[in-house]
């Protein structure tokens, strides 16, 4: 596409909202929280800050300064820049596609407990084992995830996005604030919260292993939508008077300062409730739903707390749900020219499929493992574990040693002095691609050689 026919956004703090609004979403809140509690706490938000600054930066500023100047969506971009490497562009699209489904069923989660606690049911959230017993039922978490994803084609079909997201760019504010009062309130009032504070932010070394960089990695991808196009697509509509450099910074900070706070409001509630339980720390995706409803339980008023709490996440989620379908739609678009109505019903045909299999593996078909994973764990970790390194991988090669870190040194430079340049070139050159190799090689032959690939 010509370059003045694309969209470009007005300002330097449209590309950062744009951007920090796609980025921040389930993945801060509903994520981050239960991985740091997983793996250590204070070890894997150190872990995670470092990579933040080095890996993700230099990813990022790749990413959005190949769009800028290729001027084209991932798969023309990849494309333009070498016809060996048009297989990353396609490999990077398909993995929204992948993404949408499972989320949505998060999605759907948080919609339920949204709906739980303005109907006044939050003391019966509350319960211990209410999460678990909830989706190892079939009918209402599918119900609950064909509404999301619904409402979020429908969306995406009408075209009315700018609508939901200047109402979420209003919203995202207040729920920091709301945020920021939880957490001050919860390590005031519970006992054991500020050992809990300590687990989070204490580094442990002796928790550090190979399994703490993969999963802060794949965190990092998932959660700066990172590996998968998006950025290049940002970076497309960016304006070349903007400094990809400082817009990277903010973005990185904004996302991270997000997932951190998500962090404090579940990681040492969880521990206080759990007297430092390592089986329920390591609860995984359904963290954020056992702990929450029992922070609120605890809480003057807790009830409208949460609601307003969960509504916004539902925004937050949504937002983050019509940029992953939006961008499928378009790629079908760009690809085969099918229309917009008619890739809308495509990608949420797909959706319920994967989606359903998703839910289908907390109740029907929990015997079902998949590489040792549940359906949905596996989606997860086939799209942030290995795909994503993958795209990651081959976009560090193409620029270190194909179009040269220059190009994108001198894309940067337009709007100003790259200053961390040197940083820049060592990591594309020489850090990333051995990290994500060992990583990679690493995570396919743990997967491989310790488990069963199927298991029934
Ligand atoms: N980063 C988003 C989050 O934290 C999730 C996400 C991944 C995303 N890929 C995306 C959002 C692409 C929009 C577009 O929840």
């Amino acid at each position: 596409m010509a370059s003045t026919q694309r969209n470009s956004f007005t300002g330097k703090l449209g590309f950062v909202l744009a951007a920090a609004g796609s980025a921040v979403g389930l993945g801060n809140i509903w994520r981050f929280p239960y991985l740091a509690a997983k793996y250590g706490g204070g070890i894997f938000l150190l872990v995670y800050l470092a990579l933040s600054v080095t890996f993700g930066f230099t990813l990022m500023v790749a990413e959005i300064a190949i769009g800028r100047k290729t001027q084209q969506s991932p798969i023309g971009a990849y494309k333009a820049l070498h016809k060996r490497f048009a297989f990353v562009g396609v490999l990077a699209s398909a993995i929204p596609a992948l993404i949408l489904p499972y989320y949505s069923v998060i999605g759907g989660w948080v919609m339920k407990y949204s709906a739980g606690f303005i109907t006044g049911s939050a003391g019966e959230m509350a319960n211990d084992g209410f999460f678990g017993g909830y989706i190892s039922q079939f009918t209402e978490p599918l119900l609950w995830f064909l509404a999301f994803i619904s409402m979020t084609a429908v969306v995406v079909m009408c075209g009315v996005k700018k609508g939901i997201e200047k109402v979420s760019k209003v919203m995202m504010p207040v729920l920091v604030i709301l945020m920021l009062f939880v957490v001050i309130y919860s390590l005031c009032t519970i006992d054991g919260a500020i050992d809990g504070l300590i687990y989070y932010v204490k580094p442990d070394f002796s928790r550090f292993g190979v399994k703490t960089v993969i999963a802060a990695m794949g965190q990092l991808f998932y959660s700066m939508s990172l590996a998968m196009g998006i950025m290049i697509t940002f970076g497309s509509y960016m304006k070349k008077d903007i400094s990809i450099e400082r817009s990277t910074h903010q973005i990185e900070i904004f996302d991270a300062g997000i997932a951190f706070l998500a962090g404090l409001m579940i990681v040492p509630a969880c521990f206080a409730f759990s007297k430092g339980d390592p089986a329920a720390l390591g609860a995984g995706p359904g963290l954020m739903f056992g702990v929450l409803p029992q922070v609120f339980e605890a809480m003057p008023a807790g009830d409208v707390i949460g609601a307003a709490f969960f509504v916004m996440v539902l925004l937050a989620a949504l937002t983050s749900s019509i940029s992953l379908m939006e961008t499928v739609v378009s790629t079908l678009h760009d690809k085969w020219h099918i229309s917009r109505i008619s890739s809308c019903l495509i990608v949420l045909d797909f959706c319920a499929v994967l989606g359903t299999l998703s839910c289908l593996g907390y109740s029907h078909w929990s015997h079902v493992k998949l590489l040792g994973m549940q359906l949905l764990d596996f989606f997860d970790f086939v799209t942030n574990n290995l795909m994503m390194p993958v795209v990651a991988l081959a976009t560090c090669v193409l620029v270190a040693y194909f179009i040269k870190p220059k190009t994108i040194i001198d894309e940067v430079s337009i709007s100003g002095d790259f200053k961390q340049k040197t940083l820049f070139s060592a990591v594309i050159r020489y850090v990333a691609p051995v990290c994500l190799l060992a990583i990679l090689i690493w995570a396919v032959m743990g997967t491989f050689t310790s488990i069963q690939l199927f298991q029934l």
